[in-house]
């Protein structure tokens, strides 16, 4: 039980963080591929951001306070932050980020690659990672379900703290990451990693 907590603590971290400024055309054909290489190297640099970086800044704010609030003003402040200092760390060929379909931070917006891999994890339940192969990069795609502590960001609007709601409806106007339930998709962590 307490294993599974930590889990779902350390997917809510990252929630929190942002995408970064390495971009690739939106338009580039790809196919999804089986490289155990790449999908061991796209996973361990996922991993090392929610473990090694955004699930300790986390795990403090949503033990101060459960309602949520300082862990929203963690992810809206300094996440991006902890984001762009995880990837100046990683090689150059390499980049993590996050997005979703329905996202809350304009910055985490899908490119049109993004979102045709996230419809078809979404539509197939599936939550293993995935390797897709471009012209230059591979990206390794790691769907993440909404679990139960996620909702205190991302479930039902009425029932959520309302200073929570209120911090969502000023920093995020646009937001389209609420009134989630358990167990959706919620969105994926994404490795980037240079032929
Ligand atoms: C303490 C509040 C909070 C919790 C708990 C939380 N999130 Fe978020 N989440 C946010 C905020 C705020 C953002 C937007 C900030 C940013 O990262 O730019 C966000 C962004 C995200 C994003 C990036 C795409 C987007 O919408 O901008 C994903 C994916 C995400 N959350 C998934 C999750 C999952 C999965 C969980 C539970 C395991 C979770 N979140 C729990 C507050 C939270």
């Amino acid at each position: 039980m307490k294993k599974i907590y930590a889990l779902t603590l350390a997917l809510a971290f990252t929630a929190c963080s942002n995408t970064s400024t390495k971009k690739v055309a939106q338009d580039a054909p790809f196919k999804y591929i089986v490289n155990p290489t790449v999908q061991t190297k796209g996973m361990q640099q996922i991993k090392g951001l929610i473990e090694g970086h955004l699930k300790p800044a986390l795990m403090t704010e949503m033990k101060k306070d459960t309602s949520g609030m300082s862990g929203m003003e963690l992810c809206s402040a300094s996440a991006k932050g902890i984001e762009s200092a995880y990837n100046e760390s990683l090689p150059k060929d390499s980049n993590v980020r996050r997005t979703a379909l329905k996202y809350r931070n304009p910055e985490n917006k899908p490119d049109a690659i993004d979102v045709a891999v996230m419809n078809n994890l979404k539509e197939n339940k599936n939550f293993n990672p995935v390797v897709i192969e471009l012209d230059n990069h591979y990206r390794v795609y790691k769907a993440l379900p909404t679990m139960k502590p996620c909702l205190a960001c991302h479930g039902d609007t009425t029932a959520m703290n309302s200073s929570v709601k209120e911090m969502i409806n000023k920093k995020y106007p646009t937001d389209l990451a609420s009134n989630f339930k358990e167990n959706e998709f919620r969105g994926v962590i994404v490795s980037e990693i240079q032929k």
